[in-house]
């Protein structure tokens, strides 16, 4: 059977905080004063280990001469629905389990009258009493009272000899008893749970039903939460130890911190993985191998059956697994900003009825959580990874081994730098990242981005001394005006194809149109000398994004910064390749040249409200026309970011925007029919709010034949943009539709004066 059977005592790691609040708690029951906890966490977390460990550490607690804790461990997911079934089968748990607690064999038949007479003999009276009303209650086929006389066994039983404790496991199944109403259970446990003598230690993985419960019973307040998450680091790295030696499976002890980190200090997954390389009779030499491994694990291996099996059997119907899975690929790998049932039901894209259904099946089994209507999901590296591999291949058609390769590739490029590195290289970004949002349509002498001619000519020469000497530079590039920055291409699971350290999209003529649209691909070199071969890689990502983008030769800017030197060997790949190269000391110059002060230490500063320009004058506006083909949406989202940084709005806002304009952009898309097939954007920033217009020249919502269809597939859409930004207006007629959406923006803690002196509220309590 489940987890009861195979657990090993020895086999347990970590968690030590927890069992000693628990263990305190039930030795207290023995004094009248054990508190009760409620244990919560997603499937496979180790919810029942957990119970299970603790009952061996009550068990071997000695309590010199006070009655010992009699830990009674009972899982309501085995039983079958009917009360009567379960009160027969906790009887017969509680007379075996007690039985042997006080020493005793296991009996090799099941006879409840023979195990009384038994009990009896170690001084526990009462027992023959409870079973013959059991009897009477099973005979008469009263199922409730069946299960109260059950429950109510360990209570009349007990001597001074010890006190029942009870671990009951999976409780929320116990809302799933034919002819019971929910919350039943509590009711007849409740007595117990106030007495303090009795503490009882509930376990599941849908707290949001079993505290609703314990709230209409009155017993929230009695409770303690404890909720199950993965082990710590270190826990995590001994039983790493424990499951490659048992297997001889050999994994070098640098890369195990990682490894634990990259399955959320999941024991399960480890488990698992440890046995999918020795499986494979595998070695595992570097972090690289290891990352293989365990991509092939979950595309295909171990982690991929479990999770397949664990949909599979939550959902059995397979068109609503479907949408399940897409729905928490959204969640949970492209975080999708969500946290109310609507938003959730309009994102599947399904009827009020059957999304409830999903989002049930979904607490049930603890990957989310619903708390007065509030939504949270879990965080499961393991399960975004599965949900990107059934997504890729399930509705994008994908390969099992392209799938593999980009998980690798997404984990390589994103795991944490080595050390020393990582916050140089960050802050190097971030400085560029600010440098090309100053662009504007300005000429720069190209020396600055050439640097083996650079070299050449300004080698050895101080700064100041250059900066004079760029005035006399003849060859000259116009730099586009640059209206988005962002940290990476595609970084999210939503196709780690090619990934840069920034893209920037530019618009050459101050036009935001799609004919004038430049992008700039920008790699921070973290090696100190450049190679050839890195300069390679970095021109086949580029040629992906010219291919997928369809961008003429000349409006895909590649540019590399280095760290220290680079061999000749790169600089000429790069110049043959067109690829710009910098130098610091050149970027400097940029810097310089743009009024900009080098960053110091902390990236990113604009976010963290230091000097929101705009915000106090006129509104800032931005126009762009987009064509209504795929990935345009990332654009314009890509600048609603932009426009909301100027802003030094929270990351949480600028994700809701960005969702919404996306929405906005496919509705735009799939259901204008739009002749001229283009999408007008709009972003308005005044200090108070973002306004942001979507407009097409479509047949509108309302005419013609699919009226009807037109009205209902957009609704789902519309339905989400309202739960993202504050404010919708929708106009729509023949002509086209306008869809204008509106967030408003709160003054941040920063900068109380500014907000006072606009004209805002006086009291900052009324926002
Ligand atoms: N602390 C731990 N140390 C080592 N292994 C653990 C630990 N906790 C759990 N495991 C392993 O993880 C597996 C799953 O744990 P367990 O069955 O306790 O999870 P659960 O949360 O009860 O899951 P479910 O939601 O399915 O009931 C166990 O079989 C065990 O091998
Ligand atoms: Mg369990």
């Amino acid at each position: 059977m489940g987890a009861e059977a195979s657990f090993r005592e020895d086999e347990f790691f970590g968690r030590e905080e927890e069992l000693h609040a628990l263990t305190r708690a039930a030795l207290e029951g023995g004094r009248g004063i054990g508190s009760s906890f409620m244990i919560y966490g997603p499937p496979n977390i180790g919810k029942t280990s957990l119970l299970l460990k603790l009952a061996h550490v009550l068990r071997t607690s000695t309590g010199e001469g006070l009655p010992r804790p009699f830990p009674l461990y009972f899982s309501f997911s085995q039983i079958l629905s009917h009360p009567l079934a379960l009160s027969q089968h906790f009887l017969q748990e509680f007379l075996l389990q007690l039985l042997r607690f006080l020493g005793e064999a296991q009996p090799s038949a099941f006879n409840p009258a023979a195990m009384c007479d038994r009990l009896a003999s170690f001084g526990v009276t009462g027992c023959r009493e409870v079973l013959a009303a059991h009897e009477r209650c099973t005979a008469e086929g009263d199922g409730l009272s069946a299960l109260v006389n059950a429950l109510s066994f360990p209570f009349s039983a007990s001597g001074d000899l010890f006190y029942p404790v009870f671990l009951f496991d999976d409780f929320q199944y116990t809302g799933k008893l034919q002819g019971v109403p929910d919350g039943a259970m509590l009711s007849i446990l409740r007595p117990y749970i106030k007495s303090g003598h009795f503490p009882m230690f509930l376990s599941g993985s849908s707290p949001g039903r079993v505290t609703a419960s314990l709230k209409r019973e009155g017993l929230f307040g009695t409770f303690q939460m404890i909720e199950v998450a993965g082990l710590s680091a270190d826990s995590s790295i001994r039983l790493w130890g424990h499951l490659c030696e048992r297997r001889r499976v050999e994994i070098p002890a640098s890369l195990l911190p990682r490894a634990s980190e990259r399955l959320g200090g999941i024991p399960v997954y480890q488990r698992m993985l440890v046995e999918e390389i020795f499986f494979r009779n595998a070695k595992v030499p570097d972090a690289i191998t290891l990352e293989n491994l365990y991509a092939l694990a979950v595309t295909e291996g171990k982690l991929n059956r479990y999770w397949r099996e664990f949909f599979e059997n939550t959902f059995p119907d397979r068109s609503r697994r479907g949408r399940a899975i897409r729905f928490l690929k959204r969640v949970l790998c492209d975080r999708f900003p969500l946290d109310t049932v609507e938003g959730a039901i309009s994102l599947m894209g399904v009827s009020q009825e059957e999304g409830e259904e999903i989002l049930s099946a979904l607490e049930f089994k603890g990957l989310l959580k619903a708390d007065l209507e509030q939504l949270s999901f879990v965080g499961d590296p393991v399960l975004a990874d599965f949900l990107y591999w059934a997504f890729e291949r399930g509705v994008l058609g994908k390969g099992t081994s392209q799938v593999a390769a980009a998980i690798v590739q997404a984990q390589l490029s994103h795991g944490s730098p080595e050390p020393g590195q990582g916050a140089d290289h960050a802050r190097r970004v971030a400085i560029v990242k600010e440098l090309m949002r100053k662009w504007d349509l300005r000429e720069v002498p190209l020396l600055l981005f050439d640097f083996g001619k650079f070299r050449e000519k300004f080698g050895g020469k101080g700064l100041l001394e250059v900066v004079i000497g760029m005035e006399h530079e003849a060859m000259r590039v116009r730099l586009p005006k640059v209206s988005s920055v962002s940290t990476g291409y595609r970084a999210s699971r939503g196709g780690p194809r090619f990934d840069f350290d920034l893209v920037a999209y530019g618009f050459l003529e101050g036009d935001f149109s799609e004919e004038n649209l430049v992008i700039w691909a920008v790699d921070a070199a973290v090696e100190k000398n450049l190679g050839a071969r890195a300069v390679e890689h970095f021109e086949n990502r580029c040629r992906l994004l010219a291919l997928e983008k369809g961008l003429p030769h000349d409006r895909l800017r590649k540019w590399m910064l280095i760290n220290e030197t680079a061999d000749p060997a790169a600089v000429d790949l790069a110049e043959q390749y067109g690829i710009h190269m910098s130098h610091p000391t050149q970027v400097r110059l940029f810097l310089n040249l743009f009024g900009l002060e080098e960053l110091e230490r902390e990236p990113e500063p604009s976010r963290s409200g230091g000097a929101p320009a705009p915000r106090a004058g006129k509104p800032l506006e931005y126009e762009l026309v987009l064509p209504m083909k795929a990935d345009s949406e990332v654009v314009a989202a890509r600048v609603a970011e932009e426009v909301a940084a100027f802003a030094a709005v929270d990351a949480d806002t600028v994700d809701r925007i960005k969702m919404a304009i996306i929405e906005a952009c496919i509705n735009a898309f799939e259901h204008s029919a739009s002749e001229s097939g283009k999408v007008r954007l709009r972003y308005l920033l005044s200090p108070d709010k973002i306004e942001l217009f979507v407009q097409d020249d479509g047949r509108g919502f309302r005419t013609g034949k699919a009226a009807e269809e037109s009205k209902k597939n957009r609704g789902w859409g519309l339905k989400l943009i309202r739960e993202l930004v504050d404010d919708v207006e929708i106009i729509t007629g023949p002509d086209g539709t306008v869809v204008r959406m509106v967030k408003y923006l709160e003054a941040g803690p920063g900068k109380p004066a500014t907000a006072k002196e606009t004209g805002g509220p006086a009291s900052p309590g009324e926002r």
